[in-house]
């Protein structure tokens, strides 16, 4: 089911989409791992993460989430679907992550209590293009609300747009850095940016990772 970006849409209406996504299996986004540019950043450019609380919304079977707990970072994967939940969370033991260190919950990203103190890290990749573009404002001001200052936002942007293509029809809804700066600029100070980041192979020359500090 695809969506115009002219079109107008209840989020209740347009978030029946990914509810249906997940009853019917089709996760065709899902790559089965962690995202190679958050790897690399982490692990081979040792990005330092603040200490705290991380988020990771729209998080699927919650690789990245996983992937990101540590001892001083515990780590919630949120997503909308119960199914996406259970499957993470089973994942999540069957790796034998601690769940002390990450949680998956049913959570709408625009509609939950913030813990007292917010989030200090959080992690957006297939997140903001699966959401309808009349919710991108709110998305920056949901991700300005819930995270402490100095807190880190690691986007990973994609897909970012190719000349001429079709930015109307989604979901994905196809990006632009400039959709992430107007959405976030006004709170966020881009910190990090990296064009050349590793890539998942069917993804190249679509993904730009960048950190965002949270005024
Ligand atoms: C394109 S999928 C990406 C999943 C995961 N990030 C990945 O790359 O495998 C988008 C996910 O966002 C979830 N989602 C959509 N709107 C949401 C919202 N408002 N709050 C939380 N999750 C949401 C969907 O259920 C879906 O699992």
């Amino acid at each position: 089911m695809a969506y115009n970006a002219s079109e107008a849409v209840t989020s209740g209406e347009y978030n029946q989409l990914w509810h249906r996504c997940w009853s019917e299996s089709r996760t065709l986004w899902d790559k089965g791992d962690v995202s190679p540019a958050l790897r690399e950043l982490i692990d081979e450019k040792g990005w330092e993460l603040p200490r705290g609380r991380g988020i990771v919304p729209g998080c699927g079977r919650g690789y990245d989430a996983m992937f990101l707990a540590r001892p001083g970072l515990v780590m919630v994967g949120a997503d909308l679907s119960q199914i996406a939940v259970e499957a993470a969370t089973k994942l999540r033991d069957e790796k034998g992550v601690p769940a002390d260190l990450v949680e998956f919950k049913l959570l709408d990203f625009f509609a939950f209590d913030v813990p007292a103190g917010g989030y200090q890290v959080a992690y957006d990749y297939t997140f903001l293009c699966a959401l309808h573009p009349t919710m991108r404002s709110a998305w920056g001001a949901r991700y300005a609300d819930i995270m402490s200052p100095g807190g880190h936002l690691i986007a990973l942007m994609y897909p970012l747009v190719k000349a001429e293509a079709d930015r109307d029809r989604g979901p994905p809804f196809l990006l632009s850095e400039d959709d992430y700066r107007q959405a976030l600029g006004d709170s966020f100070e881009l910190i990090h940016i990296d064009p050349s980041c590793k890539t998942h192979d069917s993804r190249v020359g679509e993904e730009v990772i960048t950190v965002w500090r949270r005024k």
